[in-house]
C-alpha cells in the first residue's frame, strides 16, 4: 500500500524535478488522483510551511495550495491554534472546513502535520472554566486574549484537552494526507497555583518516600527550613533563589507535569490513529524550562523552531542546537518552523541576507534535519504577528525571498533520493544534561558564566576538527565514541558516573570540563571534591574554584592562552595522573598550580581542565584531544568559514557544504565525488557566499 502513496508522490516530484514548474503543476495535478489509502512521513527530505486557513476564506486556498506547489512545499502545518473554529461553542465541533482544507493540499502534493490546538483556548473556554487558567509567580491570573494562557496542570483542562485531541484523531486520524502530529504548541509557561503546588507536594512524596529522607537530602537543618508535614512544602523559585534541592524537584515536577500533559494528548490520538501518522511537538533549541530528554521519550521524532532572531546565522550555535536535538531520540529531526527572512520579537528584527535562508536550511539538513518548515505562509491582516517575515505579502503574492525558497524546495526534491535513509554519525560526543545547566544558572558564581557558552567553548573548536559532534546524556551508550567531553556536567547521577568510568576502563577518553561533578542528583555538593565519583579514576581532584575578574594566564600543552571567568586550581593525588597546563601569576592562590591533568587508565584516559580557555588555547586543546583518542576528520581540510556536515547511508555517504566564510570559496575534494544538485562527478567545487553543494559518495 505504502508504495503505491510514494510511487504517486514520487511522480509528482518526478515530473517536477526534471521539467518547468508550470508544466510540473498541470502535470501533477493529473497525477495526484489515486488517493492514497495510508499516509506516511516522508522518509527522506521534506520543504513545508505553517498555513492557517481559517484565517482565509475558503475561495482562497486553491491559490494558496497552487503557490505552494510551484514552492515545491511538500507540507503544512495546520490547526495547532484554531480551536475556536474547530469547537465554536462547548460540543459543538466544525472539521468540515479543516478537512477541506488537507484534502484540497493533499490532492496536490502537500501533506499535513495537524497541531492540537490547545495551545490557544477559545474564549468560551476561558469563560466557563477559569478555573483552567495559569496563575503566575506572582499569584496573578493569566488571561485570554493572547495564547498559551491554560495552566497544564489542571485536570479540567486536561480533560477538554483531551476532547479536543480525540475528536481530532477519530477525524483525522486515517486520513491520507495527515503524515503526523504535534502536540500544542511550544511548550513554555508553568502555573503556581494552590493545586499545582498541592500536586507538586504529592509528586515530592512520591520521590522522597519520608519526609526525614527530604530534610536529610535538602538539608533543610539550614535556615530552619525543616519540615513536618508535606503541605508545608513551598514553590520557591524567584530569581533562582529557593533552596536548590527543592529548584531542581521543581523542574523535574514541571517537565514531568508536561510529559503528562503532553501524554494526555497523545495517548487520545494513538488510540485512534494511524501508526503510520508521528507524534511530535516543536521545541525550543536551548530553552530550558523543562527536561527535553523527559518530554521526547514518548514522541516519535524530535522538532525544533530554529529562529536566528536578531543578527546572522551563528553555525556553532545553530549546528550544535541542531545537534542538541537530534540527540534527544538520537536520530534525525524536523525543523518544524523556521524564519523566513525575519522575526516580529526581536530588538532588530533585521532580515537574512539574500542566500542565507537557503544556506541556513541546508545547514540543518547537514545536522540531521529531515524537514524545513517555514513560519509562517501569510501574515494575517491581524494580530499580534503582523510584522512577522512570510512568504507571501498582505496582498497574498510571493515577496521576494519566495523565489529562494522555492530554489531550496526544488533542491530538496533533487537531494532526497541520495539522502533518504541517512543520518550524521559522530566520533565526539559532548554530554549534556538539564539539570547541570539549571545548577550553574541557579548559582553561577560568576555573572557572566553562561553554561550554552560553555558546552559551544569545547564544540566550537571540536566540531571544527571531527566536522561531525554528538550532543547526548552522560546515561546514553557511549562506545560508539572515540572521544567523550563533558563541559560543565556540574550535576552528575550516580548512573551517569557509572557510564562514564565503564566507558574509560573500555578505552574510551573522556575529557571533563570546568564545575563537573560538583553536584549530586539533588543538586547538593558531592562530598567529595570535584568530580566527586570520577576522582578516583582521574587520581587528581580540585582543590578550589575562583570566580575572576580578569583572565588569568594559562600554559603548557596547548601553548599559552588565558582563563576567562573562572580557574580551578587542581592537583593529582595518584602516580600517573600527570599535569597538562599550569597557571601563570594571578591571584597568588592560582600561581604556578595546576589547571588542566589527564591520566591514562588501561587503554582509556581521563581529563580534567579547570580553566575556562580562550579561543586559542581551545583550539590546540581541541587538536590535543582528537589527535590522542584518534579522531578523525568526516571530509578533510575546508577553508575557514565552510561548515561540512556528512550523512551516512548504507552503501553511499552524503557530504553537504555550506559556505558561511562571507567570500567565494573554491574547495578541493579529498576524491571524486557526485554533484548531487548538479548531476555530474567532479573533484572540486566553486562556492559563492552562502553557496552550497551536496555530494554524494559510495562506500566502497
Ligand atoms: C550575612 C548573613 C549570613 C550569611 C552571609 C553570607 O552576613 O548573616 O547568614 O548569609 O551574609 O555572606
Ligand atoms: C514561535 C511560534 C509561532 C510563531 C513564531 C514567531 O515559533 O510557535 O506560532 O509565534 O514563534 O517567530
Amino acid at each position: 500500500m505504502l508504495s503505491t502513496i510514494w510511487k504517486s508522490v514520487c511522480r509528482v516530484l518526478c515530473v517536477c524535478a526534471t521539467t518547468s514548474v508550470v508544466l510540473s503543476l498541470s502535470i501533477s495535478a493529473q497525477t495526484a488522483a489515486p488517493v492514497p489509502t495510508v499516509a506516511a512521513a516522508p522518509s527522506t527530505l521534506g520543504l513545508g510551511t505553517a498555513w492557517y486557513p481559517e484565517q482565509w476564506p475558503e475561495a482562497r486556498w486553491a491559490t494558496d495550495i497552487d503557490l505552494m506547489q510551484k514552492a515545491h512545499i511538500r507540507w503544512v502545518r495546520v490547526g495547532e491554534f484554531a480551536w475556536s473554529r474547530m469547537e465554536p461553542s462547548e460540543g459543538h465541533y466544525d472539521f468540515d472546513w479543516l478537512e477541506k482544507a488537507i484534502n484540497e493540499a493533499g490532492a496536490h502534493g502537500i501533506y499535513t502535520v495537524l497541531g492540537t490546538p490547545t495551545a490557544a483556548p477559545p474564549a468560551w473556554l476561558t469563560q466557563k472554566y477559569p478555573e483552567t487558567l495559569r496563575t503566575n509567580e506572582d499569584g496573578r491570573k493569566a488571561e485570554h486574549g493572547n495564547r498559551q494562557q491554560f495552566n497544564w496542570d489542571n485536570p479540567k483542562y486536561r480533560e477538554l484537552a483531551r476532547d479536543i485531541a480525540s475528536r481530532m484523531a477519530q477525524r483525522f486520524g486515517h486520513n491520507p494526507y495527515v503524515i503526523g502530529w504535534q502536540i500544542d504548541n511550544e511548550y513554555a509557561a508553568v502555573s503556581f497555583d494552590a493545586q499545582t503546588k498541592a500536586d507538586f507536594q504529592q509528586w515530592l512524596k512520591t520521590d522522597y518516600s519520608t519526609l526525614d529522607n527530604l530534610n536529610a537530602r535538602w538539608t533543610t537543618a539550614y535556615w530552619s527550613q525543616s519540615y513536618s508535614n508535606w503541605n508545608q512544602i513551598p514553590i520557591e523559585t524567584v530569581g533562582g533563589n529557593g533552596n536548590p534541592g527543592l529548584l531542581l524537584s521543581w523542574k523535574r515536577f514541571v517537565s514531568d507535569t508536561w510529559r503528562s500533559y503532553q501524554k494526555n494528548q497523545l495517548d487520545a490520538i494513538r488510540q485512534s490513529a494511524d501508526p503510520h501518522q508521528f507524534i511530535t511537538t516543536n521545541l525550543m533549541g536551548w530553552f530550558d524550562g523543562f527536561d527535553h530528554y523527559t518530554i521526547t521519550q514518548d514522541l516519535d521524532l524530535a522538532a525544533w523552531d530554529d529562529y536566528v532572531g536578531m543578527g546572522h546565522l551563528d553555525a556553532v550555535r545553530n549546528g550544535a542546537t541542531d545537534d542538541l536535538t537530534r540527540g534527544f531520540k538520537r536520530k534525525n529531526f524536523w525543523i518544524m518552523e523556521t524564519q523566513p527572512g525575519h522575526v516580529n520579537w526581536h530588538m532588530v528584527n533585521n532580515d537574512l541576507d539574500k542566500g542565507e535562508v537557503r544556506a541556513m536550511a541546508w545547514h540543518n539538513i547537514g545536522h540531521g534535519a529531515d524537514a524545513i518548515g517555514y513560519w509562517q505562509w501569510r501574515s494575517a491582516l491581524n494580530g499580534q504577528e503582523e510584522y512577522h517575515g512570510s512568504l507571501l505579502g498582505a496582498d497574498g503574492t510571493p515577496l521576494p525571498l519566495y523565489t529562494e525558497v522555492q530554489q531550496l524546495g526544488h533542491e530538496m526534491e533533487k537531494a532526497a533520493p541520495a539522502l533518504a535513509g541517512t543520518a550524521p554519525k559522530s566520533q565526539i560526543a559532548i554530554l549534556h544534561t538539564y539539570p547541570s545547566f539549571w545548577a550553574i544558572n541557579w548559582q553561577r558564581h560568576n555573572k557572566y558564566y553562561d553554561p550554552v557558552a560553555e558546552l559551544l567553548s569545547y564544540y566550537g573548536p571540536l566540531r571544527a576538527i571531527a566536522q561531525s559532534v554528538d550532543i547526548v546524556q552522560p546515561t546514553a551508550p557511549l562506545d560508539q565514541y572515540k572521544l567523550v567531553v563533558a563541559p560543565g556536567l556540574n550535576v552528575l547521577s550516580d548512573a551517569a558516573a557509572k557510564n562514564l568510568i565503564a566507558y574509560v576502563q573500555q578505552g574510551g577518553h573522556l575529557v571533563l570540563g570546568q564545575r563537573t561533578g560538583m553536584k549530586n542528583s539533588d543538586n547538593g555538593l558531592q562530598p567529595e571534591r570535584q568530580p566527586g565519583p570520577l576522582a578516583e579514576l582521574l587520581g587528581g581532584r580540585v582543590e578550589a574554584y575562583y570566580a575572576l575578574e580578569h583572565p588569568v594566564p594559562v600554559d603548557g600543552t596547548w601553548g599559552p592562552n588565558t582563563s576567562q571567568m573562572w580557574a580551578e586550581r587542581l592537583q593529582i593525588t595518584k602516580p600517573g595522573a600527570e599535569v597538562l597546563a599550569r597557571y601563570g601569576k594571578s591571584n597568588g592562590w592560582l600561581d604556578g598550580e595546576p589547571a588542566a591533568i589527564t591520566r591514562k587508565v588501561g587503554k582509556g584516559r581521563i581529563t580534567y581542565i579547570g580553566a575556562w580557555m580562550d579561543d586559542a588555547g581551545m583550539a590546540k586543546a581541541a587538536e590535543w584531544m582528537t589527535t590522542i583518542s584518534h579522531v578523525t576528520p568526516a571530509f578533510g581540510p575546508v577553508p575557514k568559514g565552510v561548515e561540512v556536515n556528512a550523512r551516512y547511508g548504507k552503501d553511499h555517504t552524503v557530504f553537504i557544504l555550506v559556505n558561511l566564510s562571507g567570500e567565494a570559496q573554491t574547495i578541493a575534494l579529498p576524491r571524486r565525488m557526485r554533484d548531487v544538485l548538479h548531476g555530474d562527478e567532479t573533484i572540486s567545487v566553486e562556492l559563492t557566499n552562502y553557496g552550497v553543494a551536496v555530494l554524494s559518495e559510495p562506500h566502497k
